[in-house]
């Protein structure tokens, strides 16, 4: 296929960039660096200047009082857990099409997840289920419960963590109707979305609490990290204590509170935080052109089905580019093969439910969640970044052609 609407991104890629093509890539700049390197040069290298700044960075994103830096996406959401008042043997409505890391923080406190299926275009939590599942949530309990885990009544429903797949946001209006009639706590899983808007709302505002994560492959980088927003002062306070150790505002450093953890963000990383927040809408755009120039070549590829975008999205803040197959195409011989001509690619997601621990402790089978199941064998992420050339899209789009044409 030529190559169309040449734009200032697209560069000529010499042979090497075609035959070095990474799954993903972070989007660095000297001036990112340079940050990096400034902190380096003082001797504040954790609890220092730069991570209020990249904080107060992340409240004036997303309009939120409150912005606590940590050092993961899954610190993240665990402290959103301990705010949530979420216990052993309490249930949270959640989607089993996800990064393991949104259901395991519920079972670091013993809780448990009370999956429901997801919508077949989006791979997003299906709000219709949501509804059901709050009104009747003993259809939903799993086939096992782990025995460590104490007697559960229908009052330990606690709140709802939906996550917004691939950086789409979830239908998040009838899921907070939801929690608003049965007085639930919404916890969103935006790791994968920074930036994405939902109905012109920004995706990690729409519930109590949403969670934005940094590893390299995401839209923002800070190496590892990650971000809790909130409105809620009380939450926030026992947040950023639990996030150190466990010390309320007015401990000393040997007092604490609580039972915390060490979930700090480090200065260099929250440096480049805030010159990635910088360049936040580039990085955005450079994302989105890359995942243009990949669906108008996949459109003309008949076994592949390329991601849907909801009205509701009035943007997609693209995490991964995954291209989802027919039923009668092996995809994981697809995925050896293109390996072996140098185009990495990842299934994406395998279900939670069907992981070893999860069935061990819950009891799960194959066929509990079909949607979920069906998307997870069909899906291959494909090499995505905004650092990624035309030219590099065009390759992978050639190779995956010829790999199922046979040739
Ligand atoms: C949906 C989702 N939730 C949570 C996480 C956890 O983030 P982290 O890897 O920063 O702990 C990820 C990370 O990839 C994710 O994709």
């Amino acid at each position: 296929m030529p190559i169309r609407n040449p734009s200032p991104l697209f560069r000529a890629s010499p042979q090497s960039a075609i035959n070095n093509i990474l799954m993903s890539s972070p989007d660095l700049t000297d001036t990112d660096r340079q940050a990096v390197l400034e902190v380096l040069n003082t001797p504040s290298l954790s609890m220092g200047p730069r991570i209020l700044e990249f904080e107060q960075a992340f409240c004036d994103f997303s309009g939120r009082k409150h912005a606590i830096g940590v050092s993961s996406g899954t610190a993240g959401l665990h402290l959103c857990v301990r705010a949530a008042g979420i216990r052993a043997g309490d249930y949270v409505i959640t989607t089993p099409f996800s990064f393991v890391a949104s259901a395991n923080v519920l079972l670091f406190e013993n809780a448990v997840p009370i999956f429901v299926d997801v919508d077949s275009r989006t791979g997003n939590i299906n709000p219709e289920l949501v509804a059901d599942a709050a009104r009747n949530i003993r259809k939903y309990l799993p086939r096992r419960m782990p025995p460590d885990t104490p007697h559960t009544s229908y009052a330990s429903l606690k709140a709802i963590l939906p996550v917004d797949v691939f950086g789409q946001p979830a239908d998040l209006d009838p899921i907070r109707k939801v929690a608003q009639e049965y007085g639930l706590k919404v916890i969103e899983d935006s790791c994968e979305a920074l930036g994405a808007e939902y109905k012109g709302r920004k995706a990690g505002t729409l519930g109590n609490y949403g969670v934005y994560a940094f590893y390299p492959n995401k839209q923002i980088t800070t190496g590892e990290g990650g971000v809790i927003v909130t409105d809620d002062d009380q939450a926030a306070d026992f947040m950023r204590a639990l996030r150190n150790q466990g010390r309320a505002v007015g401990d000393t450093w040997l007092q604490h509170t609580y039972l915390g953890y060490n979930y700090r963000l480090d200065e260099m990383s929250a440096a480049l935080g805030v010159a990635q927040m910088a360049r936040l809408d580039e990085l955005l755009k450079k994302r989105e052109l890359v995942a243009a120039w990949y669906t108008e070549r996949l459109a003309e590829v008949p076994e592949v089905e390329t991601q849907a975008v909801e009205p509701f999205t009035t943007r997609m803040s693209w995490f991964v580019y995954v291209a989802r197959f027919d039923r009668h195409i092996d995809r994981d011989s697809l995925a050896k093969t293109l390996e072996g001509r140098g185009v990495p690619v990842r299934p994406y997601f395998a279900p939670i439910h069907l992981q070893p621990y999860m069935v061990e402790r819950f009891g799960y089978r194959p066929g509990d969640f079909p949607v979920t199941e069906d998307l997870g064998a069909r899906g291959l992420a494909l090499p995505f970044s905004g650092v990624m050339s035309e030219a590099q899209v065009e390759h992978v789009c050639q190779t995956l052609r010829a790999v199922l044409r046979g040739k």
